[in-house]
């Protein structure tokens, strides 16, 4: 009777441990601002996420480098102080140089081309590259192509020379820029507002939901619609917290992240041209549009870009990448 007891009292002692167990806490920390594509991917995920496992998954958003610059949150990722980060293509290279593919200048004719590019054998392949430093990408999430801006007006590559750029932290943009005679400096987002308006930079290159939601069109006179580029992301985890999670959590907090991605994507594709419109009415800097003969001078001016990076990247990737543009 006395083993009965104790038996009991254990069961019971188990079962209510189980039920007011900790819940996981899932920190997602990110630099933009709530209702770009990011922000709203990220807090989608936390709605499905606690929908899915109410009461033992919480999963906390802190977006606008509250928790972590972008300087600190690939390392903050790797020492478990946040499960989820979401930092752009540009800032992987330190884990692999693979990635710099997304960055070559001119490369990509429009998002839908580097939608299918992600999509492609080659893409889902660089999600999975940086396995062995610990990191798992979830998933690519869109933002937009990017846009030059500056304080005079930048027409043909020539317009560049001798202006400081606030560029992130990529090699291969510091060379698209070196390419036209600029001079880039490397800025962590949080920065960049007071970056341009103390002057410390000229200009900069940004997606249109950035531009927007961070007010750069407030300090900046002119951006010139180059489309020249592309302001992308991988969802990330760390490898090993990752799969050390039980594995009816991890598969379902898999599929809420690729609903919560294809949300952000929806926004991505859609709102691009509300965030566009948006700063255009703002009438606070003039927006140049290109003619196909300047567009082609900056690409003519930038196009060396590739040769210099193709042996890091892999010729293969590039190829791959440029076929994403055949429709
Ligand atoms: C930047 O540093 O310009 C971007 O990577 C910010 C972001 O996350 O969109």
């Amino acid at each position: 009777m006395k083993l009965i007891n104790t038996l009991c009292s254990a069961l019971l002692l188990s079962l209510s441990m189980a039920a007011s167990a900790d819940p996981i806490v899932i920190k997602f920390s990110h630099v933009v601002a709530d209702s770009t594509p990011k922000g709203q991917a990220a807090l989608k995920f936390k709605e499905l996420a606690e929908k899915r496992f109410p009461g033992k998954v919480e999963v906390q958003v802190f977006p606008n480098s509250q928790l972590f610059g972008d300087g600190k949150e690939m390392e903050a990722l790797l020492l478990g102080d946040v499960q989820i980060v979401a930092p752009s293509l540009s800032k992987f290279s330190k884990y692999t140089k693979k990635l710099q593919v997304f960055d070559l200048p001119f490369l990509f004719d429009d998002i839908h081309a580097v939608d299918r590019f992600q999509n492609s054998q080659k893409g889902h392949e660089l999600l999975t590259s940086m396995e062995r430093k610990g990191i798992t990408g979830l998933g690519f999430l869109h933002n937009g192509m990017k846009q030059f801006s500056a304080n005079v007006p930048l027409r043909t590559p020539a317009d560049a020379k001798g202006l400081k750029f606030r560029i992130q932290a990529s090699d291969v943009l510091e060379a698209q820029f070196k390419a036209v005679g600029g001079n880039p400096q490397k800025i962590a987002f949080a920065e960049v507002y007071q970056a341009l308006q103390s002057g410390v930079v000229d200009g900069a290159e940004n997606p249109w939901s950035n531009i927007y939601t961070k007010k750069f069109y407030e300090v900046q006179k002119y951006i010139t619609e180059s489309d020249h580029g592309v302001l992308d992301y991988i969802v990330a985890t760390n490898t090993k917290w990752w799969n050390g999670l039980p594995e009816d959590v991890r598969k379902g907090l898999d599929e809420a992240m690729h609903e919560a991605i294809a949300y952000g994507n929806k926004v991505a594709f859609t709102e691009d041209d509300d965030f566009r419109a948006k700063v255009i009415n703002a009438k606070k800097a003039e927006v140049i549009k290109l003619t196909k003969a300047e567009k082609d001078q900056w690409r003519k001016a930038m196009k060396p870009v590739w040769a210099q990076f193709e042996g890091e990247i892999g010729k293969d990737l590039v190829d791959a990448a440029q076929q994403a543009n055949a429709k």
